[in-house]
Parts: C-alpha cells; structure tokens; sequence
C-alpha cells in the first residue's frame, strides 16, 4: 500500500483528461463531426491505443471502467480479415460490401442477431471500417424520446453506419420514427398537438441502420421487414475459439501453449468474449500462483476450476438452473418464470444468456409447456437419469408444471 500511495498522483484536471480521453471515439452521442475528412477509423482505435502506459497505471478506480473497455477494444478485431469465424456471415456482408462499393452506395440495413458476446458489435464497427465511414453507437433503450433518435439521424453523413443495439427494446415513438427513415430516408417529425399538429420531413442522407439483438422474436415485424439483410450469429466451434484465445494471447503479450488454448476454448461456451474473459483470468492465475509460466493446459484447467468453470463451460448459475430442475422436477417441464423465481435469476437473461447455451450443447430441451433438462444433462451433472425422464418428459401432462410454460 505504501508504494502505491507514494506514487506522485497526476493534478484532478489531467485525471478527468486521461478519463475523457479514454473514452472510445465512438462512443454514443449525436454531436456534430467537424468539418474536416473524418479519420478513418482503425487510424482512430490507434490513437487510442497509443495512450502512454504511465498514464494508465495512474488512472484512479473510478477510471478502471475505461480501462477494461480500452483492453477490450485493444483485442476487438478491426478488419473482416481478423475477424475469426462467422464464415457464412462474412461471405454475406463481403458481398454486400463490395456491390455497395462498386455502386458508390450506402449498405443496406442489417439486422444482426444471437447470443450476447458473438461479435454483433464487433462486425457493426469493422462494417464502418471497411467502408471507410463513422459509426455512431447507441442503444434502444437509450432512445427514450423522439428527439434522441432525430438528433443521431440528422447528425449522420451520406454512408454512415448508426448501430443500434438491443434493437428490440425500441420505444415505440422511436420505431414509428424510423420507418420512414430506414425506408425513404426522411425523418418525419410532428410540430404541435392535437388537431393543429402539423408534420414536417426532412431529408436524411442514405445511411445504413445495423441493428443488433438476443431476441429477434421481440422485434415487431415492420422493423424486422425493413431490414435487406438478417443475419443470424452462431457460436464458435472448438478450433475457431482456440485461435480467438492465441490471437489475443499475442495481443496481451500472455505466452500460451497450444493445448493451453484449447483447454481455455473448450470451456468459452461457443463465445468469443467469454473465450477472452477466461484467458485473462487464467493469466492472473499463472501470473500468481505459477510465477508467470507459459498457460498450458494443466494451469489452464486448474485455473478455470478455481473460478468454477467446469469442462464444458457450465458456471455456477449454469449448473444450478440444471440442478434445480433435476432435483425439484424430475425430468417434467419447467416454467421460464419458476425458473427465475426459484434461482433469483432474470428471467429474460435465463433466457437470452443461458439458455441458449445449454440448447446449443443438447443439455436443455425446450417443449411447448417449458423446459426439460436432457438425460446428457443429468450424467453430466452426476446424477441418474430415471428410465421415465428418457423418454417420458416430452408426454407429461402435469397441469402445475404447465401453466406458465
Ligand atoms: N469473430 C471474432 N473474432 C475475434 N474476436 C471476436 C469475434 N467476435 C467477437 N470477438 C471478441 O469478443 C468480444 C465481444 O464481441 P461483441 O462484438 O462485443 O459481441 P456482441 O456485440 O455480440 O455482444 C469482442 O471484444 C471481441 O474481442
Ligand atoms: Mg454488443
């Protein structure tokens, strides 16, 4: 403690600098550009990187959100060409890209949808990239009134991208907004109210709108019908995550051996940003327990146990929505809503976060009257599957369990 506290802290004005500087550029906002050509943005994202370590190590805990946002648009892959994985995805937009080049035109609205942590924002900003425009971030929620989405559509240059995440979110007033815009690129806006209210539209330049989302049921489908493309994101197979994990083991200067990645991948659930999230952990882990030894396989495992991983990715919350049904259903249908009750969890991140997962690996079965842990669940959880669990839950006809389905 008392070498740090004998660290020279910078004055409170360059503090708030470094933390305002640390913000990414394109961060959500609606402020005018200047007038100059804009910097392309992988010119961008280095100027952010270049940021003198000395600085970083005095930044105050206040700051160490920016920090990890930083770190983690440091391994953010910049270029379709870094981006691993996605193979059918990229030959859509490579596509799309390339013919919205060869007609000098904007690209069509995209709507990008899957799990959290696939690289929805990720292919959003490499989009920008490779088209040599701005992408102006935001998210649904935060469009709250008619002007905060009018505001973000007349401060768009021809060809930019306006990327909004949780797209199915959107506040009504908003949506309405949108129509004519993704459609006609014009922004309709009302003046008045009541009978005297009178409508006025403005011209917008042609900008692409991406949409991200977990839910793409949750969208209303005008919005859905106004978007050229819907590309849906999958999870990443075992060698895809594996050279996530080596590409930003080189990136954070961590040596690890290729089995060590592997270990690592294994347990990621099919998800980049876990993948990331998981080397680093086991990059403290070796840094303390092993004196900075390469991560193989052993550390990488022994590692990942401490913080409650298992081999197949499950985590705590994972295994406990599992165990709970096992152990107070049965093997009959459970409720989304029991579910949430009974674990403290919210349903709709049950649903948009776990879930997806324990499908994805045959772990989880969804039957009309709700969720089933499968027989692989069961053995892999250490207990026995009853004879009527492996092919009886599917014909229960239990009233209790199915009202909330
Ligand atoms: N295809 C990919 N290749 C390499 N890294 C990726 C890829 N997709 C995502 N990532 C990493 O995972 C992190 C989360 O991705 P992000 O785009 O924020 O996910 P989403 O928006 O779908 O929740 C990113 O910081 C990035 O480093
Ligand atoms: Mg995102």
């Amino acid at each position: 403690m008392a070498i740090i506290s004998s660290k020279p802290q910078p004055p409170e004005s360059e503090k708030t600098q470094i933390a305002q500087s640390a913000q990414p550029s394109i961060s959500p906002s609606a402020e005018p550009r200047p007038t100059q050509s804009p910097t392309p943005r992988s010119q961008q994202n280095q100027l952010q990187q270049n940021q003198p370590s000395e600085n970083e190590a005095l930044l105050e805990p206040a700051a160490t959100v920016d920090e990890v946002g930083k770190q983690e648009e440091k391994i953010r892959p910049q270029r379709i060409s870094e981006y691993v994985g996605q193979k059918s995805l990229k030959e859509v937009l490579d596509i799309a890209i390339k013919a919205a080049q060869s007609r000098q035109e904007s690209l069509d609205h995209l709507l990008l949808y899957g799990p959290p942590g696939l690289g929805k924002t990720t292919m959003a900003l490499i989009l920008a990239a490779e088209m040599g425009v701005q992408c102006k971030i935001t998210t649904a929620p935060a469009l709250e009134r008619p002007r905060d989405i009018a505001g973000l559509l007349v401060s768009l240059q021809p060809g930019d991208i306006l990327f909004i995440d949780e797209i199915h979110r959107l506040p009504r007033v908003t949506e309405e907004i949108l129509y004519p815009a993704m459609e006609d690129f014009r922004l309709d806006i009302t003046i008045g109210k009541g009978q005297s209210a009178k409508t006025r539209s403005l011209p917008l330049p042609r900008f692409t709108l991406v949409g991200a989302t977990t839910k793409i049921g949750a969208l209303t489908s005008p919005l859905r019908d106004r978007f050229g493309l819907v590309q849906r994101l999958r999870f990443y197979e075992l060698d895809e995550l594996t050279q996530i994990i080596q590409r930003t083991a080189e990136i954070l200067a961590t040596p690890v051996t290729p089995a060590g990645a592997v270990e690592i991948a294994r347990r990621a659930r099919g998800t980049p940003r876990i993948a990331n999230r998981l080397l680093r952990r086991v990059r403290d882990y070796v840094e303390v327990r092993a004196s900075g030894a390469e991560v193989n396989e052993t550390l990488a495992a022994e590692a990942l146990e401490l913080f409650n991983v298992d081999p197949c990715g499950l985590d705590w919350t994972d295994r406990r929505l599992l165990t709970f049904m096992i152990e107070n259903f049965a093997g009959r249908p459970v409720g989304l809503d029991t579910l949430a009750a009974a674990t403290g969890e919210d349903a709709q991140t049950i649903e948009e976060v776990y879930e997806p997962y324990l499908l994805q690996i045959g772990y989880l079965q969804r039957t009309p009257r709700g969720r089933v842990p499968t027989p692989a669940a069961w053995k892999h959880l250490g207990y026995q599957p009853p004879e009527s669990q492996l092919a009886l839950h599917l014909v229960d006809t239990n009233p209790i369990q199915t009202s909330n389905a």
